[in-house]
């Protein structure tokens, strides 16, 4: 589907035969990623990963964040940073049972919010920042904004619009407060690595203490990059498994005395209903014909995974929330199944899905919470034993 969106041209995918034409045939055509006057500001002029132009600056980046941060080994070191925030959410809802007068509802999506932020920082920064609040509350702005719709981004060539965008304004006072908050986690890191000691949680080097040619504004996107990644979208797909749980006793029930293998499929079954990033945001990167239909460069793609994780045309009961569907439908994640792109596909498909589904695994696996539901997730929490 094509869309005009006030000056920018916009080509809507909704057919996995097309995402797949265009991430796997043509993938380096469609491996850059829309811009936004968002992102621009608060993802450091794009010098993150995530909305980094392709080249050789984004692979870069990648591989190193890749190394050090996201791959299977790193992500098992890391173990003890997930069983710790893990027992520290169980056991603060342990404690707000016990202390409320009679069964007091508690929101576990503020504190599954709060638990996802903590085991992204102290595995990337080697610790929970100080302002962790204000940097949670400057990624959910940051992240309403940056999906494209403001004034600016929707008339990108308009002097005028451009001149007296309010929101422009308002980010470069959020960038503000994001620099003082980066600049200090870098800073102290510093400090301690002019002491000799490395900056992780195990005394180990951690992302920042890496020695390579880079200025503070890199370091300062990919850091925001791995916070905003990191957090949102685990926490999400945390949340969405728990409220699908609750509604459904049977499946909680299941997933309670069979453990892993079933609780794989109860992810994978939430990744397909509540997918945290619903909609791949793409650009490309020269003229293309998919489908018989010439695609100009430098046109924006929006591959839309929600759409086609729900579509009748390869599910069945697409609307139910059915685990046991995959026992017989051997459909996955991992970017060659395009009707399921939880993760997306091609180059530029999700660095941190071993990170993200460790967290996930880790939380889920904790036992005790019946619940019922309302605007955040309110639970009753109850001992299982
Ligand atoms: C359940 C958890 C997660 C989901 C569902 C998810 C999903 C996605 C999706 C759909 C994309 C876009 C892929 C594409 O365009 O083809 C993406 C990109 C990315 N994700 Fe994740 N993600 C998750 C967790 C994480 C975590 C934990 C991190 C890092 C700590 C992370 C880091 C990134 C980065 C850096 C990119 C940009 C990659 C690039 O442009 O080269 N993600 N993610």
């Amino acid at each position: 589907m094509h869309l005009r969106l006030g000056q920018v041209p916009t080509i809507v995918v909704s057919s996995p035969a097309i995402a797949k034409e265009m991430l796997k045939e043509h993938d380096p055509s469609f491996a850059d990623r829309p811009e936004s006057i968002a992102l621009k500001i608060l993802w450091y002029n794009y010098l993150d990963i995530a909305f980094s132009p392709y080249g050789n600056y984004w692979r870069q980046m990648r591989k190193i964040c890749i190394v050090e941060l996201l791959s299977a080994k790193m992500v098992r070191a890391f173990a003890s940073i997930r069983n710790d925030e893990v027992s520290r959410l169980v056991k603060s809802i342990q404690m707000s049972n016990y202390n409320a007068a009679g069964d007091q509802a508690i929101n576990l999506t503020v504190r599954i919010f709060s638990m996802t932020s903590s085991i992204t920082c102290r595995a990337a920064f080697g610790k929970v920042s100080k302002d962790n609040e204000l940097l949670l509350e400057l990624l959910e702005e940051g992240r309403q904004r940056a999906g494209g719709f403001e004034i600016a981004d929707l008339y990108p060539t308009s002097k005028i619009v451009n001149a007296l965008s309010w929101s422009k304004w308002k980010l470069a006072m959020m960038r503000r407060k994001l620099d003082v908050i980066l600049d200090g986690i870098i800073d102290e890191h510093k400090v301690n690595l002019g002491k000799g000691k490395g900056n992780g949680e195990f005394g180990n080097e951690d992302l920042i203490d890496l020695e390579f040619p880079i200025h503070y504004d890199n370091i300062k996107g990919v850091l925001f990059d791995m916070f905003s990644a990191g957090t949102d979208t685990s926490s999400t797909l945390i949340d969405w498994t728990m409220a699908e749980l609750m509604r459904n006793p049977r499946v909680m029930a299941k997933a309670q005395a069979e453990k892993l293998k079933y609780l794989k499929n109860v992810i994978k079954e939430a990744l397909r209903l509540h997918p945290p990033v619903p909609i791949l945001p793409r650009a490309s990167r020269k003229e293309c014909v998919i489908n018989g239909y010439t695609i100009p460069s430098k046109v924006k793609v929006l591959v839309n995974n929600w759409a086609m994780q729900r579509d009748p045309k390869y599910w069945t009961n697409p609307e139910s929330f059915e685990p046991k569907r995959f026992e017989i439908d051997s459909k996955d994640f991992i970017g060659s199944d395009f009707e399921f792109l939880p993760f997306g596909a091609g180059r530029r498909m999700c660095p941190g899905m071993t990170f993200g589904l460790a967290k996930d695994l880790d939380m889920i696996e904790s036992p005790g919470i019946t619940a019922l539901r309302k605007d955040n997730l309110f639970v009753v929490p109850t001992r299982l034993h």
